[in-house]
């Protein structure tokens, strides 16, 4: 896929503005509170009918009642013309090819892409959960199936914690028990296996681009661990005293983990700030590689990069459409010999 342009209008502190990318890399160029931040979330809202740390409302400019987008997306030599509209009084339209969306996971199927940002190392310094929503992201572009399988699983858990609560009725909850124990063991295989295929990439992008000498890995930490649906059935099972004291579900996918281990070690618990941002810099260009034709936003990649590793970071986002943000002047991108002919250069 390639975002050949957006348009923006009263999106944040951009008023009226029009911008043109091409294939390989894109650098935008602004100073602090230029907007750089809020371009890649104008585009990440085209692709995902939302924002990545906002409500709708708060995205239109202060001085205006709405805001609208419009993107122009290529894929497979067509054009999808994306347009989006929010309103002060909550009205949201959002149209692909003058085509009503409805569901948002219909994006998400289409659109492929990595959205990095500083904030990202969160990935490994946060709790579970952040984790969890990253490999579901991972597991849905590979196989978007899976968004049902998630939203039922959802469904199934808050329906057996409702029966745990409810003694009276608590026979009748092998009916979820079933269900869940059914979805479950489907989101733990295309977990496990998408777990695989990214430590694989990470790899790679750990060695090609950073040349570091430590070995990374991501390991899956399954709350249940089972080879079929039956031994996750009996897991759930064995528990159901534990849940019924508890009141809700102690065990299950949505209770699972995975870890990122440099030298073998969890690098949450030992690794430096720096290797922590590189090694989730290495994840988020790892899942980039994972599926083809991803366009890449990279918010303020570069900083506390040296000059090699930008090149190296540069070097594999000529293979991808990449949109990358930095503050830099540009003099000295060009000094640094970062710059070079085949760079599309945006200035804020
Ligand atoms: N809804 C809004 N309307 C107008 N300006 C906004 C809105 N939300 C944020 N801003 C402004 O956008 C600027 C920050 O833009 P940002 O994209 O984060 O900058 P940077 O180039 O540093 O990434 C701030 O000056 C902020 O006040
Ligand atoms: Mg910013």
């Amino acid at each position: 896929m390639i975002l050949k342009s957006i348009y923006i209008e009263n999106f944040r502190n951009h008023k009226q503005r029009f911008f043109e990318f091409k294939d390989g890399i894109n650098l935008v160029l602004g100073k602090n509170a230029s907007g750089k931040t809020n371009l890649l979330e104008a585009i990440y809202f085209c692709i995902c009918g939302k924002s990545f740390k906002a409500r709708d409302v708060n995205l239109i400019n202060f001085e205006s009642d709405y805001f609208k987008l419009e993107a122009s997306i290529f894929q497979n030599d067509f054009e999808y013309k994306v347009f989006c509209y929010v309103d002060r009084l909550s009205q949201k339209r959002i149209m692909i090819n003058e085509k009503k969306v409805n569901k948002l996971s219909e994006l998400i199927e289409k659109f492929k892409f990595v959205y990095f940002e500083p904030d990202s190392t969160e990935l490994i310094k946060q709790d579970p959960k952040v984790r969890r929503r990253f490999l579901d992201m991972e597991v849905a572009k590979i196989y978007p199936h899976m968004i049902k399988t998630f939203q039922d699983y959802q469904k199934a858990l808050m329906s057996r914690n409702a029966f745990l609560k409810s003694y009276d009725k608590k026979d009748i909850i092998d009916v979820y028990d079933v269900e869940l124990s059914k979805l479950g063991y489907q989101i733990a295989k295309k977990r496990e296996e998408t777990i695989k295929k990214l430590s694989e990439a990470t790899k790679q992008v750990w060695y090609e681009v950073f040349e570091d000498k430590s070995t990374i890995d991501l390991v899956y930490r399954p709350s249940i661990e089972s080879s079929s649906q039956e031994e996750y059935y009996n897991q759930l099972k064995k528990q159901f005293e534990k849940d019924l004291n508890f009141g809700f579900t102690t065990k299950g996918v949505h209770r699972d983990d995975f870890d990122v281990l440099i030298n073998q070690k969890s690098a949450k618990e030992y690794a430096s700030e720096g290797q922590i941002k590189l090694a989730c810099i290495a994840i988020y260009l790892a899942s980039a590689k994972l599926f083809e034709r991803s366009v890449l936003l990279l918010d303020d990649i570069f900083s506390e990069l040296d000059d090699e590793k930008r090149k190296n970071v540069l070097g594999l986002c000529r293979d991808y459409q990449a949109i990358i943000t930095s503050a830099e002047e540009k003099e000295s991108l060009i000094s640094a010999g970062l710059i070079k002919d085949d760079i599309n250069l945006v200035q804020l």
